[in-house]
């Protein structure tokens, strides 16, 4: 029997001294892949507006798609703990409506969700869905759902007083009841210094080496997304040109008839074709 991971997982983890690993996923074979290579926390994050759909931020993606792809994602799964972002606009107008779609997130197979930044509306919504037993992972420093008001894709947290005061917003969401937060663009030694000072576990994302886990989205990893790599993203394969070889050589194939093959084919039986023979022949 698979024991599934917990918050408390987690937290055993950060208070051990050791890492916990997490990737994004957005669909059924890749959770699963995942799932089974050890992989602990598995996001569905919504940079699957860019890598999965095409989008030019994370801005156009609503709470029906994020419930399409975790219901996929979830369906792979059998050990790792199944984060959802809560996508843009999805939890700033109202706390009912923030909560429905959290609520909306678990039911269709989350076993958390994430949301970013830390103002007092944000940490009210935190606070409400930890009420009604839903975790929630914060994330901090660059977030993505802030790019116009940010101003860029920045490093954040670049001086002693704006570590102070990601490690301030990280403390009022670990109170608030955040099982963990990303820290995303952040220098090294801020993170370090953040993660020392909370006791929850903190997942980088371009944030150095000290945090309590590490994430990338799964396109940058596997080397498929190719419109843009980021400084701190690790490419593991070069899924890109495997995709693009594969597809000339099928194309190659279809059209100089090397597909399908006799193995690829199904065939009449002799009694059946000797019927088809003998009328073609009327
Ligand atoms: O949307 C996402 O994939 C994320 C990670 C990069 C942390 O939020």
């Amino acid at each position: 029997m698979i024991k599934k991971v917990s918050l408390n997982t987690l937290q055993k983890i950060k208070d051990s001294g050791e890492k916990f690993s997490m990737l994004t996923a957005y669909d059924y074979s890749t959770a699963k892949y995942f799932d089974e290579a050890g992989i602990d926390v598995i996001l569905v994050g919504d940079s699957l507006a860019m890598v999965a759909l095409g989008y030019e931020t994370t801005h156009s993606v609503g709470i029906e798609e994020m419930i399409i792809f975790t219901k996929a994602v979830a369906r792979g799964v059998n050990r790792a703990l199944v984060v959802t972002d809560m996508p843009f606009m999805s939890y700033h107008a109202d706390l009912t409506t923030a909560l429905n779609n959290a609520g909306d997130l678990i039911k269709n197979g989350a076993n958390a969700v994430k949301v970013e930044g830390a103002n007092e509306h944000i940490l009210n919504v935190v606070k409400r869905c930890i009420e009604c037993g839903i975790p929630v992972m914060g994330h901090l420093g660059f977030t993505p759902q802030f790019l116009n008001t940010i101003g860029g894709y920045n490093i954040q947290g670049k001086s002693y007083d704006a570590t102070l005061q990601i490690l301030e917003q990280a403390k009022q969401l670990e109170k608030a009841g955040a099982f963990s937060i990303v820290l995303e663009m952040v220098p090294e030694e801020s993170a370090k210094y953040i993660t020392e000072n909370l006791r929850i576990p903190t997942i980088s994302c371009g944030a150095g080496r000290y945090c309590t886990s590490q994430v990338l989205v799964c396109d940058d990893m596997l080397g498929k997304y190719s419109e843009f790599k980021p400084k701190f993203a690790r490419r593991y394969g070069d899924m890109k040109t495997l995709i693009s070889d594969c597809a000339k050589q099928y194309d190659y194939d279809v059209k100089n008839g090397n597909f399908p093959g006799e193995q690829e084919i199904f065939r009449l039986s002799e009694e059946e074709l000797r019927q088809l023979m003998l009328h073609a022949e009327v």
